[in-house]
């Protein structure tokens, strides 16, 4: 008898084959991207910190790794779960949140606080509920892309103003209330302390200047929340109670943990809230901050205090005063107001280079490159943590100022 291994079914006839076409655009468009970024010296990869002196991640204070706050993240987590399951409207509101909102408020003398899941969404849910026609965005050059992002989407005018230039803040705000159909709801959008080059916004003259145009100041709190004077800029700069002074803040950076907040201040305070809470699609529609972060964002505000915020600024000064100290450097560095310092190199391959020659030598520092640079100017940008011991600091500073004037010999 014969054998088969066939099944004894007949053979459907076999589907035509599905066309290759479609894809290769993708493809060659991929490749094709790839190879700008190599030929530019643009690529990235995924990096860790472990193991190096860590001149590069935001963790000012160096409170992620805290005993207390990760113990805050483990009984969040017994408390409430992993996850919070549901956005803060539906059932996903737990008493962890309302803790995290009270905590915040406290710590930055504000009477209004919503917390995201992270800064991005802050910022874009602040923009896009503040949005639409009707409404013009006049945005610091240097705003982070959350920023631009959230008035690029909000449907609102948007305009943007020379790097820290009120002069031309003001301008805007002129032509506007000039033109004949002027915008009637105006918002300027600023950072207290700018990402990449680390310097300060002006915001008490911008606080006034707003005020005398009936306009929105919002200010991201990004560089500043648990980083600078008092904690925070706005509180610093007299403005906490301010009705058109609105901030955000992410919870990612100086508090070490994880999730955004909207700040707010003044007698608007809790009309603005409920129009974020009805109307804000980030906040809305996105799953609530994780139980672990909020309990984390809890216990790091109440170590952030000024013994640790002193610290983190005289290792910032001993960044600053170690490298512009060198004549061949002094030209090339930032000021930077908060823990931030920036070093600029000829070009993104030389940055990356020198970033590269710190890290095999256990250094990290950040590498920022087009598109992360607003000026196109690429730079290093070296960060100082309270917990940093000034000796070691000191040793891995001379070490970098050594790398970058090899570098750019
Ligand atoms: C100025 C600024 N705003 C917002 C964010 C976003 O915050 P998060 O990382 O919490 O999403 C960042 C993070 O890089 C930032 O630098």
């Amino acid at each position: 008898m014969e054998t088969s291994l066939e099944p004894a079914v007949e053979r459907a006839p076999a589907a035509p084959a599905a066309p290759a076409a479609p894809a290769a655009p993708w493809e060659r468009w991929l490749e094709d991207r790839a190879r700008v970024r190599a030929t530019r010296g643009l690529h990235r990869v995924e990096s860790s910190r472990e193991l190096l002196m860590d001149l590069a991640s935001n963790d000012y204070l160096g409170l992620s790794g805290h005993p207390e706050v990760r113990a805050a993240a483990a009984d969040a987590v017994h408390r409430h779960g992993a996850g919070a399951a549901a956005s803060r409207v539906a059932t996903g509101t737990l008493p962890v949140h309302n803790e995290l909102e009270e905590a915040l408020c406290r710590y930055t003398h504000r009477s209004q606080a919503l917390v995201y899941s992270s800064g991005y969404t802050a910022n874009l849910g602040l923009l896009q509920a503040l949005g639409g026609p009707g409404s013009l965005f006049i945005l610091d050059a240097h705003a982070h892309a959350s920023l631009i992002d959230g008035a690029r989407l909000s449907g609102a005018r948007v305009t943007t103003a020379a790097h820290n230039d009120l002069a031309e803040v003001q301008r805007l705000l002129e032509v506007n209330r000039d033109c004949a159909n002027p915008v009637p709801r105006v918002a300027v959008v600023l950072e207290s302390v700018y990402s990449v080059l680390g310097d300060a916004a002006p915001l008490v003259a911008a606080a006034e200047l707003c005020a005398r145009h009936r306009a929105l100041l919002v200010i991201d709190e990004a560089h500043s929340l648990a980083a600078t004077h008092q904690g925070s800029a706005v509180r610093a700069a007299g403005l906490a109670d301010c009705s058109h002074v609105l901030a955000t803040a992410t919870l990612s950076k100086a508090l070490g943990a994880q999730g955004g907040a909207v700040l707010l201040g003044g007698g608007q305070a809790g009309a603005l809230r409920e129009h974020l809470v009805n109307t804000s699609r980030t906040f809305l529609y996105d799953t609530a901050l994780a139980p672990a972060a909020a309990g984390a964002a809890i216990a790091a505000l109440g170590l952030a205090d000024a013994a640790r915020l002193d610290r983190l600024g005289r290792n910032a000064r001993l960044v600053h005063d170690t490298l512009a100290a060198d004549p061949r450097l002094a030209h090339r560095i930032e000021k930077g107001a908060g823990a931030v310092h920036s070093v600029m190199m000829r070009d993104a391959a030389s940055a990356v280079r020198a970033a590269a020659s710190l890290r095999a030598r256990g250094i990290a520092v950040a590498c920022f490159r087009p598109p992360s640079v607003p000026d196109g100017v690429s730079r290093l940008r070296i960060t100082a943590h309270a917990d940093h011991d000034p000796d070691a600091l000191l040793t891995a500073l001379h070490t970098i100022a050594r790398i970058i004037l090899e570098e750019e010999s």
